[in-house]
């Protein structure tokens, strides 16, 4: 499908956006291994989020879905059953190598795979530390999906990151629960951290002492309610487009604001964006608030270092928002971007490049001139959501009608996206 976008004189209204990615997911995998019923509302319906429950149905658990309310009737952390087929994890990099670390432990064998994206996303990240617990995973593709996995008894390890991922931190997690001893890992920059705090709301042990995390095996986690925030990273898009197009305020409802993921807020604040953190509250121990934005003349900032984890995905749309700031934005320590569902740096350039705009690719982000003009013109979404998202948001700023080709991977994260802009 291809989308239209037109620029805008003014945005102004109230949304919700879809619940987070991030913990839609660990709902379901967290909960098919609890005993009893976990009761999610708020549970984001993308295309990842419904990947992992046709994997845990293929599984053997039992998951009703009715709109964004989804009750998962767990079996325990020995109630998965060999898969008759081929596990397929579609876009999901967050499915695939969360699914490995329970997989690893089962008495069963089973292979996993996804789509033309996933087939070109690392998975040694979480084959490394996974083997070093002996588990059996073998690539049939150099490194690469697609994966058979023999189930192991696994025995607990020490290990330290060598990349701030949350991805590979939760695979190693849920692999220790059904390991030998307690498994100690070392952050040295810290990742998202819903794993930790959902596992242990479901009855884990596990503690983060100065980014030295250790998991100790429990005996059975159980089914819990747990209403997903909207995702802060979708908010993104929304909180970029109240700042730069003219004559905007927006405020988004129901925002989830863990401190690990909050580097989006913290950068625009620091380019003197107005960004008003409302209603605080806290939901299944993630905190939780409504954010209001305003148009705002933006300055020039230096992304590096520990803030890039807590805006990971945030940066393509935060990079649209920079080249409107008066001097040039540096994105440093960022070569995570580059495997992400596209190479982010390589096809932000590119595809704002068709608009007009100069981002210098670097090897480990970009450098963004400020001030540039945004001309109209025909994007390509590389089939990566937050591309399509980031260049819609530029095209609110463009000369005329922008074009976005294979525009509905929005799917992925955001289903109704262009409605909600539109609504604004
Ligand atoms: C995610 C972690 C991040 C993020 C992804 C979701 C998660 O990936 O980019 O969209 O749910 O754990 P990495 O852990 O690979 O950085």
């Amino acid at each position: 499908m291809d989308k239209i976008i037109s620029a805008k004189t003014s945005l102004k209204g109230r949304i919700r956006i879809p619940g987070d990615k991030s913990i839609s997911h660990r709902a379901v995998m967290f909960g098919s291994i609890a005993k009893g019923d976990t009761n999610i509302t708020g549970f984001l319906t993308g295309d990842d989020c419904m990947s992992t429950i046709a994997c845990f149905k293929k599984l053997g658990i039992d998951i009703d879905v009715n709109g964004d309310n989804v009750t998962v009737h767990g079996k325990g952390l020995k109630g998965l059953s060999a898969p008759s087929e081929i596990l397929d994890v579609g876009n999901s990099g967050t499915t695939i190598r969360l699914i490995s670390g329970i997989l690893a432990s089962q008495d069963f064998d089973c292979v996993l795979n996804g789509d033309s994206s996933i087939q070109k996303r690392p998975m040694k990240r979480i084959i490394d530390p996974l083997s070093q617990m002996g588990a059996d995973i073998e690539s049939t593709n150099d490194g690469y999906a697609p994966l058979r996995i023999h189930g192991r008894r696994l025995k607990a390890i020490e290990y330290t990151m060598p990349v701030a991922s949350a991805q590979v931190k939760s695979s190693i997690l849920l692999a220790s629960l059904f390991a030998e001893g307690t498994t100690v890992i070392n952050e040295p920059v810290a990742s998202r951290n819903h794993t930790e705090i959902m596992l242990n709301y479901f009855g884990a042990d596990i503690k983060n002492k100065n980014g030295v995390i250790t998991s100790t095996p429990v005996k059975e986690l159980y089914g819990k309610d747990i209403d997903v925030p909207g995702d802060i990273s979708s908010a993104a898009f929304f909180m970029a487009a109240g700042l730069i197009v003219p004559d905007s305020h927006i405020i988004i409802e129901n925002v989830g604001i863990n401190p690990t993921r909050t580097g989006i807020i913290d950068a625009f604040k620091a380019m003197g964006g107005y960004v008003n953190i409302i209603n605080e509250r806290s939901s299944g121990g993630e905190p939780v608030a409504d954010i209001e934005v305003k148009t705002s003349k933006l300055k020039a900032t230096v992304l590096e270092g520990n803030i890039i984890p807590r805006m990971i995905d945030e940066i393509p749309v935060f990079a649209v928002a920079a080249l409107c700031a008066e001097g040039t934005t540096v994105v440093k320590n960022a070569e995570e971007l580059k495997v992400k569902e596209s190479n982010r740096i390589a096809t932000m350039s590119e595809e704002l490049g068709k608009l007009g705009i100069v981002i210098e690719e670097t090897d480990d982000g970009m450098i963004i001139k400020g001030e540039q003009k945004v001309k109209a013109g025909t994007v390509y979404s590389h089939m990566d959501h937050r591309v399509a998202m980031s260049c819609a948001v530029a095209a609110l700023i463009g000369d005329g009608d922008t074009t976005i080709t294979n525009a509905d991977c929005v799917g992925i994260s955001f289903p109704d996206f262009y409605e909600k802009l539109e609504s604004l």
